[in-house]
């Protein structure tokens, strides 16, 4: 291979860590076609003495170049750039082009799928708490009492019965919407997608907290939509300088979870919800809410959802069935009043015309009875024991690691020690100890996080989460010993 191709400028004073900088000069290189499938990589310390770093940081990009599927590695014959890299489509890209974000994504939830590796990567509920026998009677009795409407089209608002049970349901958390607010969706996701599409075109500027659910980034990444992260910390999004950021840059929407939000597990507070309405209000900035965790509460009771104190008719809600049992049936929904309500639905009906009918109607059923109702509380006793359960794990087994007890939700956001490895360096040791969580930048806007890491705490019982949190500990302390950061190791060749 031509040594000019790997003639990189690294920058050596600033922030971004060197072996980071070499990962994205390759994965550009792979991306333009500079180097091709099957083109062989210098080794890891020919390359090190080359550009004069560290092996460690050629090591580590290369390991993050795997993980991404750009390069792969034979033993015995070297590293290669992959035949078909994250960057190669055969399709017309979406408007913001496949990043390697989203295949890291993927690859990293593929890697956690080995078998023995206690996964707590995921964003699911465990299959244990899906309840086969109970969505089976439902799909049975709406298929003996409905006929042939049941697999029928239906209206792509959605079937009348369960938009007004979602009416009467979001009147328990003080929010005051009639069925003719309510907008069935494909889950959660599909309220979001719609809202993003209602409200933003190409390059506008959607405000999001940072970190964040990292769904919502793959929708304003497939709508060519640019994202602002505003700083998360113990009590959700701030606030102090959000005005400054929407003077600024003059967004058109704003999301966030602030009831138990995904990654982080925090509360908003009342008075900083009251804040942000304010300023929503005086900047007429449409709120996205996302609501999807709220059933899964296991201490305090959070304030209510913005949406019940929305006195500008700016708030839209989203929320979905699927955190408390049923991901797969896809039902969910969005809230949202006046003009934007009909503009939704026509966006909906372009989407997909409606969701399936049998699963609303099964749903619907299942409600009605109460027996959904009664098996979420079975769930919500299971999790509150696996929370605990971790904590207990945590508190025993890793006290060099911080973090604080959510109060709800399905997700413990951890922080590593900052002077140690990265979760991503962590995490391909974990995944070969045989457990895999979720990588911090993740679920940032710009590649923070390095040091924070996402675990599912509801998808093992106590004695695998006790184990999975060992092994995390013990993968975390070997890496740790002796470990040189690759930014201090820039200076230090030949580690
Ligand atoms: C914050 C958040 N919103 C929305 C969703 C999507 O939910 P659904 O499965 O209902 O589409 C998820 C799923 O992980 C989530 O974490």
């Amino acid at each position: 291979m031509d040594k000019t191709m790997l003639a990189f400028a690294l920058n050596r004073e600033g922030q971004e860590p060197l072996y980071n900088q070499l990962k994205r000069h390759l994965a550009r290189q792979i991306e333009n076609g500079i180097l091709a499938p099957g083109d062989r990589l210098p080794a890891t310390r020919d390359l090190a003495e080359q550009l004069g770093v560290a092996r460690i940081s050629v090591v580590a990009a290369y390991e993050e170049l795997k993980v991404e599927g750009y390069i792969t590695s034979q033993i015995g014959r070297g590293t290669f750039v992959a035949e078909r890299s994250p960057g190669d489509l055969d399709v017309a890209p979406l408007v913001g082009a496949m990043s390697p974000r989203d295949a890291t994504l993927r690859e990293l939830l593929s890697l956690a799928d080995r078998p023995n590796v206690i996964n707590f990567s995921h964003g699911i509920p465990a299959d244990s708490f899906l309840s086969v026998s109970l969505i089976r009677e439902a799909l049975d009795a709406v298929l003996t009492r409905d006929g042939a409407s049941a697999i029928a089209y239906e209206a792509p608002e959605g079937y009348l019965p369960l938009r007004e049970l979602v009416a009467r349901r979001a009147a328990n958390l003080g929010i005051d919407v009639t069925a003719g607010e309510v907008l069935i969706t494909g889950g959660c996701q599909q309220a979001l997608d719609l809202a993003v599409q209602a409200l933003l075109k190409p390059g506008d500027v959607l405000l999001t907290s940072n970190p964040t659910y990292t769904g919502m980034l793959d929708i304003a990444q497939a709508r060519g939509v640019t994202v602002l992260g505003v700083p998360v910390d113990a009590e959700g999004m701030q606030t102090a300088d959000l005005e400054d950021l929407i003077v600024q840059h003059r967004p058109r929407l704003l999301y966030l979870a602030p009831t138990y939000h995904n990654p982080t597990g925090s509360v908003m507070p009342l008075h900083r919800r009251r804040h942000l309405l304010d300023l929503a209000g005086r900047y007429r900035l449409p709120v996205l809410e996302d609501g999807v965790y709220g059933e899964l509460r296991y201490t305090g009771e959070p304030p209510p959802p913005l949406k019940a104190l929305d006195e500008h008719g700016l708030v839209l809600y989203a929320s979905s069935f699927s955190k408390v049992l049923l991901p797969g049936m896809r039902i969910g929904y969005l809230l949202a009043g006046g003009g934007l309500y009909q503009r939704l639905a026509r966006v909906k009906r372009a989407a997909d015309i409606c969701t399936p009918a049998l699963n609303q109607r099964a749903i619907h059923l299942a409600l009605e009875s109460g027996q959904l109702d009664e098996h979420v509380s079975q769930v919500r006793i299971a999790c509150r024991q696996r929370r605990a359960s971790m904590l207990d794990a945590l508190s025993q087994d890793f006290p060099e690691a911080c973090w604080a007890p959510p109060a709800g939700g399905m997700y413990l956001w951890l922080e590593l020690p900052t002077g140690g490895p990265t979760s991503t360096e962590l995490y391909l040791h974990a995944v070969r100890s045989g457990v895999a969580f979720a990588m911090g930048p993740l679920f940032y806007t710009d590649a923070q996080g390095r040091h924070h890491l996402r675990l599912n705490m509801s998808a093992y019982p106590p004695d695998t989460i006790q184990e999975g949190i060992k092994r995390l500990s013990a993968a975390w302390r070997e890496l740790a010993a002796g470990y040189v950061s690759t930014d201090q190791a820039s200076s230090v060749p030949f580690l």
